[in-house]
C-alpha cells in the first residue's frame, strides 16, 4: 500500500471512470511484484476460540485485516469495475442504499479475474484459511458491494479511479440525505440480518479511503451467545472468514467519502474434502443462464475427479490382492473381495446428496 499522501493525490490522471467499453481499455497483467503488498494478519481467530469446533476444512475462523492489494492493483479493480459495460450489465439492486455488481469476470475485467486465480494470490488465501482453496465459480470472483451516495446510481457511474480521500467534506457530501428511502428489487433490510455465507470462505477487500471509518466490523456469534468483532480492513487490506459455518453479520459504517468493498468466495480445491457451498442468497442477484452453467460444471468437474479418484483407489487395490492371491501374478477371476459393497454405498449416497444439492441449488426462485 501507497502511502497517504498517494491518496490524497490531486494531480489525478483518470478522475472519472473511463467511458470507455471494457474491451477498449488497455489490458493490464497481474503481475505480484506490482500489485501484491502481502504481509501477515497479525493474528488468527480460531473456531475454537468462538466455542466451536473445527470444521471439515479448517480451523480458521478470520483472520485480522491484512495487507493484500498495492494501490496500483486497488486503481486497476476499480479501472474494471466502474465501467459502462460492467455498470450496465453486471449491477443488481437488492438492498436499501446499496448495489452489487457480479459476475464481471472474466468477461468484462480480464485483471480481476487473472489476480484472483493467481497462484500467488491463491497460496496467501489457502496459507491463512487453514485449507487449500479455489474460487468457488468465476461469478463468486470480485462480488462487489457499493454504498450509494445521494446521487443514487448516477453516483456510482461516476465513480472516480483513485478513491477520493477520506476529508471532512467528502464524507460529509456522502453521508448528506443517506436515509433517503429508495426503490429496491425486494424488500431486504437494510440492516445484514444475522447469517451464513453460501461459500466455505469469502476474502473481503476494502477499495474505499476507510482511515476514519466508524463501524463497519464484521460480528461474530460464539457458542455460548455472546459475539466477538473483527475490525473492518482499510483500503487495499483483507480479512478472510470461514463464513459458511459462523453465524455473523456486518456493523453499518459511516465517517467515508465512499464505500467499495470486494468479496471473494471459495471452496476447497480438493474435490474429496467436504464441499456444502450453496447458491442462497445469490440466485437473487445473478444472471441465471451464466451462474448455473458455471455452478453445473463445476459440480460435474468435482463429482467426475471424485469418481476418478475412487477408481483409482480401486485398481490399486485389485493390484494388490492379485499380487497376494495369483500365484502367476495374473488379472482376472480374483478370488478376494477388492470392493466393500458397504463402503462404496457410503461413497455412493455422498454422490448422490451432493447431486441432489446441485439440483436443489437451481430451484425455481422464491422456493
Ligand atoms: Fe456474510
Amino acid at each position: 500500500m501507497d502511502p497517504p499522501a498517494a491518496i490524497e493525490s490531486t494531480a489525478t490522471t483518470e478522475p472519472f471512470a473511463p467511458a470507455v467499453p471494457s474491451k477498449m481499455m488497455t489490458p493490464v497483467q497481474f503481475d505480484p511484484a506490482k500489485h501484491l503488498s502481502y504481509s501477515p494478519p497479525s493474528s488468527i481467530l480460531k473456531m475454537e476460540d468462538l466455542g466451536l469446533s473445527s470444521t471439515a476444512l479448517s480451523s480458521v475462523a478470520s483472520t485480522e485485516p491484512f495487507p493484500l492489494l498495492s494501490y496500483e492493483a486497488v486503481l486497476q479493480h476499480r479501472r474494471e469495475l466502474f465501467t459502462p459495460d460492467v455498470l450496465d450489465n453486471c449491477l443488481h439492486r437488492t438492498r436499501p442504499g446499496s448495489v452489487q455488481l457480479r459476475g464481471m469476470a472474466p468477461r468484462y475485467s480480464p485483471f480481476i479475474h487473472q489476480f484472483w486465480h493467481s497462484p500467488e494470490v491463491l497460496k496467501i488465501i489457502s496459507e491463512n484459511a487453514g485449507v487449500d482453496l479455489v474460487p468457488a465459480m468465476d461469478y463468486e470472483i470480485c462480488h462487489t458491494n457499493v454504498q450509494l451516495s445521494p446521487d443514487g446510481i448516477a453516483g456510482v457511474r461516476a465513480t472516480p479511479v483513485e478513491p477520493p480521500a477520506a476529508t471532512e467534506d467528502a464524507i460529509a457530501q456522502f453521508e448528506k440525505d443517506k436515509r433517503k428511502p429508495q426503490a429496491v428489487t425486494d424488500q431486504t433490510k437494510p440492516i445484514i440480518e444475522w447469517h451464513k455465507d453460501s461459500h466455505p470462505f469469502v476474502c473481503v477487500v476494502m477499495l474505499s479511503d476507510a482511515r476514519h471509518m466508524v463501524g463497519g466490523e464484521t460480528e461474530l456469534q460464539k457458542a455460548d451467545g455472546t459475539t466477538v468483532k473483527v475490525k473492518s480492513p482499510q483500503m487495499g487490506c483483507a480479512v478472510i472468514l470461514q463464513g459458511r459455518y459462523i453465524t455473523h453479520t456486518a456493523a453499518p459504517a459511516t465517517n467515508m467519502p465512499e464505500r467499495v468493498t470486494i468479496v471473494t468466495s471459495f471452496r476447497p480445491r480438493d474435490p474429496t474434502l467436504l464441499d456444502e457451498t450453496t447458491n442462497a442468497n445469490v440466485r437473487n442477484k445473478s444472471h441465471l443462464t451464466e451462474l448455473y452453467y458455471q455452478w453445473t460444471t463445476y459440480r460435474l468437474d468435482v463429482l467426475a475427479e471424485r469418481a476418478r479418484i475412487a477408481a483409482e483407489a480401486l485398481r490399486e487395490r485389485y493390484e494388490e490382492n492379485v499380487k497376494k492371491t495369483d500365484k502367476e501374478g495374473k488379472k482376472g477371476l480374483c478370488r478376494v473381495e477388492t470392493v466393500n459393497v458397504a463402503k462404496m454405498e457410503k461413497w455412493a449416497n455422498e454422490q448422490i446428496t451432493y447431486l441432489n444439492q446441485t439440483l436443489y441449488e437451481m430451484r425455481p426462485l422464491g422456493q
